[in-house]
């Protein structure tokens, strides 16, 4: 059976994860994530690939490439512009691949601000509050 190729997608500030408000996002760096990330899809027969920006344009880009090179499907922590990038929306709207939206923190137990995502009425669900696992449970979602 042929392999399902996923793009694992960070957005801004996720490159700092394990530094970055580390009650909030944990002590792991976004590497060590990938690491556990890469492990697991592996043992599953998913082939993953990885990347972060904290430019907008640059994950607009990334959301295309997810057509174009032929992904079965992305995984996408958009950071912050998950409450406010109509861009970034009409890019995963654009394209015919399923994503999923991911959190690692329980983005309806914080700021209000946080509780709105413009993305989410355009990916296929959204798992989030688990942590680095809200990844891992998101990779889940393209073998059920
Ligand atoms: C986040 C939640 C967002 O509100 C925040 O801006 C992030 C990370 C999360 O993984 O919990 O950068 O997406």
């Amino acid at each position: 059976m042929k392999k399902l190729k996923i793009k694992v997608l960070n957005g801004p500030n996720l490159n700092l994860t394990g530094v970055r408000e580390p009650s909030v996002y944990g002590s792991e760096t976004l590497a060590d994530i990938n690491r556990r990330i890469a492990e697991h899809a592996a043992e599953r027969g998913i082939e993953c690939d990885f990347f972060q920006s904290n430019s907008e344009g640059a994950l607009i880009d990334a959301v295309h490439s997810v057509l174009l090179d032929g992904y079965d499907g992305a995984v996408i922590n958009a950071g912050a512009y998950t409450h406010y990038s109509y861009a970034l929306r009409d890019a995963i709207a654009s394209v015919p691949t399923p994503v999923v939206e991911v959190h690692m923190s329980n983005v309806h137990a914080r700021e209000p601000f946080r509780r709105n995502s413009v993305i989410s009425e355009v990916c296929r669900g959204t798992v989030l509050g688990f942590g680095k696992n809200s990844y891992i449970l998101a990779l889940e979602s393209f073998l059920l």
